[in-house]
Parts: structure tokens; C-alpha cells; sequence
């Protein structure tokens, strides 16, 4: 039998945490041949509300699960972990700018990095989910140079998949029958979701929908706000939603994507579409032999171009002062 597979989590105790760890548990994550040991990263005061997941995760007697272990030092949290999950991240209190939040994001994902650089095996994968999860996931892969860059990705796939809901709910369609939707650039509120590449049942999305206005005034701003619909609706934010689709990130990561079809991740930009190089930036990306690559050659029209430039500036914006602040 296969030796198992290493997963970090970070922030376990947390409630994307209390979500993700069973779905990896089960075999969600990997596939049903492959056992997982999970390593969980917690600060000190969160450990003991971990050891409670830990005794729950022993009591679904997973018969994927090799067993859990608990930590409050990255360094041995990542020591010999193949699939890296960052969900642990400091959110924005009242009050905090946004030099403030970048800087105490910042004093969680550079060692973290560190961490990896020295201890993660050779195939190590890292998602980053915890916001702001593309600079978190820049300031990570800065800290780790040993490590090639484009293991390093920021999840957008919660966006996607909330993208594919609008758009099957707006045509009546399944969203199996939809291909090709992208998100591009940062997960913010200027991340630019965009339909015009689509397909549903082989036909243009775009051409499907027939309705610019809907497109610019309902679907962008529902697929974009829509995690501050969810706190306004169940009063905490999203979990098992954004639990779900770190789920997907990694499984299409570890598994590809489909002939004629591809997903939305933040990966490292090679300066493709002109996104500056270095940036992690949400790309229509396949995924094949265990890497995501950008899908190259599409068609930029104005409209969607205005909008990727705009996250993407605010993307370069956040990695000059993060930058300032000596993090990268
Ligand atoms: P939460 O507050 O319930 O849990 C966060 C956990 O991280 C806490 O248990 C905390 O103790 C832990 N933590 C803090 N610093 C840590 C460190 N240095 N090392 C290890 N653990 C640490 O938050 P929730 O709801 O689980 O969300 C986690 C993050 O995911 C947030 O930053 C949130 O904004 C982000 N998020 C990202 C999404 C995306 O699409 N990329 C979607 C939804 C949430």
C-alpha cells in the first residue's frame, strides 16, 4: 500500500479548519487510494480546541486517515509535508489599515515560508487561503527560494465556483455543461470573474447570456461581493464553501483538469496577459502532470481588459508595500 501523503493545514482550529480536515480525511482531497497523515499548525492558545478536532477526526474512523498531530511551531509542522494548506491568517479588526493588516499577515506567512524552505518534501504544493491570500502567498514564496516558485498559489476557486453558480442559475443550465470561466487577478473585490471565453453546452456564455448589462451590473459585483453577502446572511463568514473549493484547488492540482476545460488559481504570472512577473495572480489555468500553467493565447477585449488591469494594480500595489515593509 501507498505510504501516506503528508497535509499540513494550518489555522486548523479555525472554521474553514473544522470544515476542510474531514473532507481530507474521507479522501476528498487526494482520492480514495491515497492514506493522508495530517499535520495541524495552531498558535498555542488554539491547540487545545485542535486536540478536539483531532479526537472527532479519530472518532470518524477514517480508513484514509494514517493519523493527526498537532503543532504550534511551523518549523515541525511542515517537516517532510507534501500538500500545504494556509488557511490560518490574521483578519482586518476595526479600525486596522491596510499597511497594518499586510505587516501582521506578514509575521505569520514569512516563517511559514521559512518553514517550508527547510523541512517541506521535494513535491511540496501550498495553497494559501487565508486572506490576503495572494500577498500571503507572495510573501510565503519569497521565504522560500529553495522551493520552485510556482508551487506556491493563492486560492480563487471559491470565486470560480461561486462564478459557475451565478451563470448555471442565469441560463438554467448544470454547472457540469459549463467550461472555460476564468477569474482574473486578486481575490478582492476587484477580482475580475469573467464569462467571456465560457462555454455552455458548447455554445459562447457570453452569446448565451445576450446581456451586457447583466454581466457588468449583476454578475461581476454578485460573484465578487459575495463573501460579504454570506456574513450578512449567516453572520460568520464563509467556511464550508471556501472549505470546498481548497478541496477542488488541490484535487485538480494533484488530478488536471479536464480535456477542453480549465479552473481559476492564483499562480506565480510569468508576465502572460500583462500581469507583471513575479505576481501571484488569478489565471484561467489546466493543470496537468501535478502543475497548473496559465492558459495562453486568449482574446482580451477593452472591457476585460479594464478590469484586469484594476485588480492587478492593486495586486502590484499590495506587493510594494509589502515590499516597503521588508517582507518580500
Ligand atoms: P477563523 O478565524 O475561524 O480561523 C483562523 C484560525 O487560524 C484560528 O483558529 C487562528 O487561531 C489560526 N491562526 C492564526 N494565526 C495562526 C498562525 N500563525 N499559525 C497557525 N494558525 C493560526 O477563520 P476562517 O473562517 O477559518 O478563515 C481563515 C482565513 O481564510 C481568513 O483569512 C479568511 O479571510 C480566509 N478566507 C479565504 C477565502 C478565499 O477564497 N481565499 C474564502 C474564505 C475565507
Amino acid at each position: 500500500t501507498q505510504a501516506p501523503v503528508n497535509v499540513t493545514v494550518t489555522g486548523a482550529a479555525g472554521q474553514i479548519g473544522y470544515a476542510l480536515l474531514f473532507r481530507i480525511a474521507s479522501g476528498q482531497l487526494l482520492g480514495q487510494n491515497t492514506p493522508v497523515r495530517l499535520r495541524l499548525l495552531e498558535i498555542p492558545q488554539a491547540v487545545k480546541a485542535a486536540e478536539g478536532t483531532a479526537l472527532e477526526l479519530e472518532d470518524g474512523a477514517f480508513p484514509l486517515l494514517a493519523g493527526t498531530d498537532i503543532f504550534d511551531d511551523a518549523k515541525q509542522a511542515f517537516e517532510g509535508t507534501n500538500v500545504a494548506l494556509l488557511v490560518g491568517a490574521r483578519p482586518r479588526s476595526k479600525g486596522m489599515e491596510r499597511g497594518d493588516l499586510l505587516e501582521a499577515n506578514g509575521g505569520i506567512f514569512k516563517p511559514q515560508g521559512e518553514a517550508i524552505n527547510a523541512g517541506a518534501a521535494e513535491d511540496v504544493k501550498v495553497l494559501v487561503v487565508g486572506n490576503p491570500a495572494n500577498t500571503n502567498a507572495l510573501i510565503a514564496q519569497s521565504h522560500a527560494p529553495d522551493v520552485p516558485a510556482d508551487r506556491f498559489t493563492a486560492m480563487t476557486r471559491l470565486d470560480h465556483n461561486r462564478a459557475l453558480a451565478q451563470l448555471s442559475k442565469k441560463l438554467g443550465a448544470p454547472v457540469s455543461e459549463i467550461k472555460k470561466l476564468a477569474i482574473w487577478g486578486n481575490h478582492s473585490a476587484t477580482q475580475y470573474p469573467s464569462i467571456f471565453h465560457a462555454e455552455v453546452a458548447g455554445k459562447n456564455a457570453a452569446e448565451a447570456v445576450n446581456d451586457q448589462a447583466w454581466i457588468a451590473d449583476e454578475f461581476i459585483p454578485t460573484v465578487a461581493k459575495r463573501g460579504a453577502a454570506i456574513i450578512e446572511a449567516r453572520g460568520a463568514s464563509s467556511a464550508a464553501s471556501a472549505a470546498s473549493a481548497a478541496i477542488d484547488h488541490v484535487h485538480t492540482w494533484v488530478n488536471g483538469t479536464a480535456d477542453g476545460d480549465w479552473t481559476s488559481a492564483g499562480v506565480v504570472s510569468d508576465g502572460s496577459y500583462g500581469v507583471p512577473e513575479g505576481l501571484i495572480s488569478s489565471f484561467p489555468v489546466t493543470a496537468k502532470n501535478g502543475k497548473y500553467e496559465i492558459v495562453q493565447g486568449l482574446e482580451i477585449d477593452d472591457f476585460s481588459r479594464q478590469r484586469i488591469d484594476a485588480s492587478v494594480q492593486e495586486l502590484a500595489e499590495e506587493r510594494d508595500a509589502v515590499k516597503k515593509l521588508g517582507l518580500v
